[in-house]
C-alpha cells in the first residue's frame, strides 16, 4: 500500500496535513481526566520480608533493606550500570542510608516520571509508601546488618528475550566524530537484515557499546524505496560507513522499530504482536553520541532482534503525534502547545513514547469523549534524561469519534536556559537546543491502514 494512504486513516495531523481530516491544533486546555487517589507507590511483587518481624524487630539490612533495593535499585546500581554508586551489598549501602531515605522520599529514586494513576505501565519503578518508610527508620537507627544467615532477596525487574532471530551488527568500531567544537555526534548506521519475506519486530535489546558515550538508540527500518536516498547520505559521508543524522534518520518516511535510553527494559511488544518489517527494508540505527566522558572514544553497538512466528495476531504500528509548528518566545516561562486530533474510528492504543527536549516541562496526552477526558499518559516533570518507550499493561482501547489531544508545556525563561544560553525564540528542530512537542503512539494497525 501507498506509505501515504497509511496517513489518510488516522489523520495524524500535523505532521502532515491530509485533507478531509478534521485536526485542532489550538485550545485543548482541558483538565486531564480524573485520577484516582492512590497512595505513592503501586503495589509491587512481594519483596520477601514479612510485616510481622517489621513490627516486632528493627528494620534491618538483610531481612528488610535488601530485598527492597534489589526489587528497585540494583537494576542501575549495580557494577557496569548506569549509576554511579553501587547499591548491591551491605557494605555499599550503610554509608549511604540516609542519601537512600532521602532520595526515596522525595521521588527522585527510582526514576520514574509517569504520574500514577495516569496510565498503567508495563516495568513500573515505583517504591511503596511503606517501603520508603521502612528505608527511613533504617536510616534513622544506624543502618542495622541482621542476620545474613536469613537473608531474604528480591526480583530483579529484567525481561529476559532468549536467542534472537537477527543481530543489527554494523561489522565495524565506529570512532566518535562530532562536528568541530561540539561534543555530540548522531551516526546512522545502515544494516540490511537479509528478509526474503515481511517480518515482524516481536521484541528487541539494544546492546550499548561504550556506555560512557552512547545516549540513545532508535532503529528504524526503511522500504526499498528509500534505497537511492540512503546510498546519497552514505555517499556524502566519507568518513566512515553510514551516514551521519543530527536530530533524525534524514529519509521520507521511516518507520520507527524502538529505542533505547539509559535505564530502558528490553522493549517487548508480547507473543504474538510486531512491527512489520518490509522484505528489503535496510535497518538504520542511530547512535546519538555525547563525547564529553570519552572524547575519541570508540563504540560498537548492536540491537538483537526477535521476529514473530509468521504473521501475527496483532500487527503494531508506531505513529507520531506531534505540534511541529511550534512558536516558544523567549523568555516565556508558561508556553503551551497542543495538537488535537479526531479519530474517525476506535484504536487500541499499546503505548506511548513522549518527546520534547530540554526547555520541557512537563507532556502529557489525554482522549475526549462526549465531554469527558481520559488521560493517557502524563509527564508532569519532565526530564529530558529519563525518557521511555512506555507499554501499557493492557491495550487501552480509545473510542471511535474521540479527541486526542498532545499538551506540550515549555520554560524559555532566562533561569531554565540549558548551558547557560540566552532565551532565543524557539522552533521545532532536530537540534539539541531546537524543540519538539511529539508523542509517539504504538497502536494496532486498523484494518486498512
Ligand atoms: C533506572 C536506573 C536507576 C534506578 C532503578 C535507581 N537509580 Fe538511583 N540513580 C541512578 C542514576 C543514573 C543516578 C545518578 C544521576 C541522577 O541522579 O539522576 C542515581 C542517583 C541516585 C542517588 C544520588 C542522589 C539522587 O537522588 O540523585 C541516590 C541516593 C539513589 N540514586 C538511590 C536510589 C535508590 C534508593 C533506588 C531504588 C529505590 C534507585 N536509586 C534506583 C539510576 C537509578
Amino acid at each position: 500500500m501507498a506509505a501515504k494512504n497509511r496517513w489518510m486513516v488516522l489523520c495524524l495531523a500535523g505532521v502532515l496535513s491530509v485533507a478531509g481530516c478534521s485536526s485542532d491544533n489550538g485550545g485543548g486546555s482541558g483538565k486531564i481526566g480524573e485520577q484516582p487517589e492512590t497512595d505513592t507507590g503501586s503495589v509491587e511483587e512481594d519483596t520477601g520480608g514479612s510485616d510481622e518481624d517489621a513490627a516486632q524487630g528493627p528494620v534491618t539490612y538483610y531481612q528488610h533493606i535488601k530485598p527492597i533495593l534489589e526489587s528497585n535499585c540494583v537494576s542501575c546500581h549495580t557494577e557496569g550500570g548506569i549509576a554511579p554508586f553501587v547499591l548491591d551489598s551491605y557494605e555499599a549501602a550503610k554509608p549511604v542510608a540516609g542519601g537512600l531515605a532521602t532520595a526515596v522520599e522525595s521521588g527522585s529514586m527510582p526514576p520514574w516520571p509517569p504520574q500514577e494513576g495516569c496510565g498503567e505501565f508495563q516495568h513500573t519503578r515505583a517504591v511503596t509508601a511503606d517501603e520508603i518508610a521502612k528505608i527511613r527508620e533504617w536510616a534513622d537507627t544506624g543502618a542495622p546488618e541482621g542476620d545474613p544467615a536469613n537473608a531474604a532477596s528480591g526480583q530483579v525487574d529484567t525481561v529476559e528475550l532468549g536467542e534472537p532471530d537477527f543481530v543489527a551488527d554494523p561489522g565495524f568500531d565506529y570512532v566518535g566524530n562530532p562536528p568541530e567544537g561540539g561534543i555530540d555526534d548522531y551516526h546512522c548506521f545502515v544494516i540490511d537484515p537479509q528478509l526474503d519475506q515481511d517480518r515482524f519486530l516481536r521484541a528487541f535489546e539494544s546492546i550499548p557499546g561504550n556506555d560512557s558515550i552512547v545516549h540513545h538508540v532508535l532503529l528504524y527500518s526503511a522500504g526499498p524505496d528509500e534505497a537511492s536516498r540512503i546510498q546519497e547520505l552514505e555517499d556524502e559521508d566519507t568518513s566512515s560507513p553510514g551516514y551521519t543524522c543530527f536530530g533524525g534518520p534524514r529519509l521520507s518516511e521511516p518507520t520507527l522499530l524502538g529505542g533505547w535510553v539509559p535505564g530502558t527494559v528490553p522493549l517487548d511488544f508480547g507473543a504474538d504482536k510486531g512491527i512489520r518489517i518490509e522484505q528489503g527494508s535496510k535497518l538504520v540505527m542511530q547512535v546519538h553520541y555525547n563525547m564529553l566522558n570519552d572524547p575519541g572514544g570508540t563504540d560498537r553497538t548492536t540491537v538483537e532482534l526477535h521476529y514473530t512466528d509468521g504473521t501475527p495476531d496483532v500487527e503494531l504500528a508506531m505513529l507520531p503525534l506531534a505540534q511541529t509548528n511550534l512558536n516558544i518566545a523567549a523568555g516565556n516561562a508558561e508556553a503551551v502547545e497542543t495538537v488535537s486530533i479526531d479519530l474517525p474510528i476506535p484504536i487500541d492504543l499499546y503505548g506511548v513514547v513522549p518527546h520534547m527536549h530540554l526547555l520541557g516541562k512537563s507532556i502529557d496526552v489525554k482522549y475526549t469523549k462526549d465531554g469527558q477526558d481520559t488521560c493517557l499518559v502524563d509527564i508532569p516533570e519532565w526530564d529530558f534524561d529519563w525518557q521511555g518507550f512506555y507499554l501499557y499493561k493492557d491495550p487501552v482501547r480509545i473510542p471511535g469519534s474521540s479527541r486526542v489531544t498532545l499538551t506540550c508545556k515549555f520554560d524559555n525563561s532566562p533561569e531554565n536556559q540549558p548551558d547557560g544560553r540566552t532565551p532565543r525564540d524557539v522552533t521545532w528542530g532536530e537540534g539539541t537546543y531546537d524543540e519538539m512537542c511529539l508523542n509517539y503512539v504504538i497502536i494496532k494497525r486498523p484494518p486498512g491502514l
